[in-house]
């Protein structure tokens, strides 16, 4: 059986998780095959990946498994994962999935379960599985997604990004969520901001994996409605090939 590498990338709002991620994702997808899995109901992989819009997500499958489970003839299972199936988009270099809308009201638990092993089986057909979370991990919470190898928290130097770190951090505890973790600073401007990441990384028990600066560069490319494919040459991702470096020697070595 293939050792996969799932790596779930987290952190409080706002702070660079997207692009770290899909930065992750252009770069591992040339080592091996890789799953590219949008799991925050409100964020924009695909776009940030330069991939045109996604119109049906796995939220939409699950909901329709929710209502209509009890008129499916024959073994449910078979059917959800037909579905699921349908809903991985095969791009040129790596495929897609997107979690989309959160859960509606009622019990999932069934429906979750069910998925979870879906999941866990598509992931098997990987080398790579990266996850752009939302700060809640709210797919690890409802365990859709039960196994991650490295957790990367992306934050910037507030006192709440660093909070949230701690929080996930008690939240992989608690649900015996036996992965590494990393932290690395984004949107950096000075050296001392960098060495407060790092401090805490080691007080926190996170492996330090570096600091990306703030870079005008990002955010003109994102204005100009550019992937992270289009980024030019600039500090930004000078320093992300520093950390990756690092990212390598500690999540798949
Ligand atoms: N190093 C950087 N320098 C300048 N701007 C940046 C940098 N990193 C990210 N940004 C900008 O900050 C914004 C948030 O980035 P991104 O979407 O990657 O964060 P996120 O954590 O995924 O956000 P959300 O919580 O909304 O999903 C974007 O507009 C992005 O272009
Ligand atoms: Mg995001």
């Amino acid at each position: 059986m293939r050792s996969i590498a799932v790596i779930a990338v987290t952190g409080k709002g706002g702070t660079g998780k997207t692009i770290f991620a899909s930065m992750l994702i252009l770069h591992l997808c040339r080592k091996g095959s890789l799953l590219a899995v949008d799991a925050d109901p409100d964020s924009n992989l695909p776009e940030a990946l330069g991939v045109e819009e996604v119109e049906k997500t796995l939220g939409d499958v699950k909901e329709v498994f929710q209502h209509t489970r009890d008129e499916i003839r024959g073994d449910k299972s078979i059917w959800f994962e037909a579905k699921v199936f349908e809903v991985i988009n095969e791009l040129e270099d790596f495929d897609l999935l997107v979690m989309g809308r959160p859960e509606g009201e009622g019990c999932y638990c069934y429906t979750n379960n069910l998925l979870r092993g879906i999941l866990r089986k598509f992931m098997k057909h990987y080398d790579f599985v990266v996850v752009d979370c939302e700060a809640g991990l709210e797919h690890f919470s409802r365990k859709t997604i039960d196994k991650a190898d490295c957790v990367v928290v992306v934050s910037d130097t507030s006192k709440k990004g660093l909070k949230t770190a701690e929080r996930i951090s008690e939240l992989m505890e608690n649900l015996g969520i036996n992965a590494r973790k990393a932290i690395v600073g984004n949107k950096i401007t000075d050296a001392k901001a960098e060495e407060m990441i790092e401090n805490f990384a080691s007080r926190a028990g996170f492996e330090f994996l570096g600091a990306l600066p703030y870079d005008n560069m990002v955010v003109e490319n994102e204005m100009a409605g550019k992937s992270v494919r289009d980024l030019p040459e600039c500090e930004f991702k000078r320093n992300f090939k520093e950390v990756l470096k690092k990212f390598e020697s500690w999540c798949l070595s």
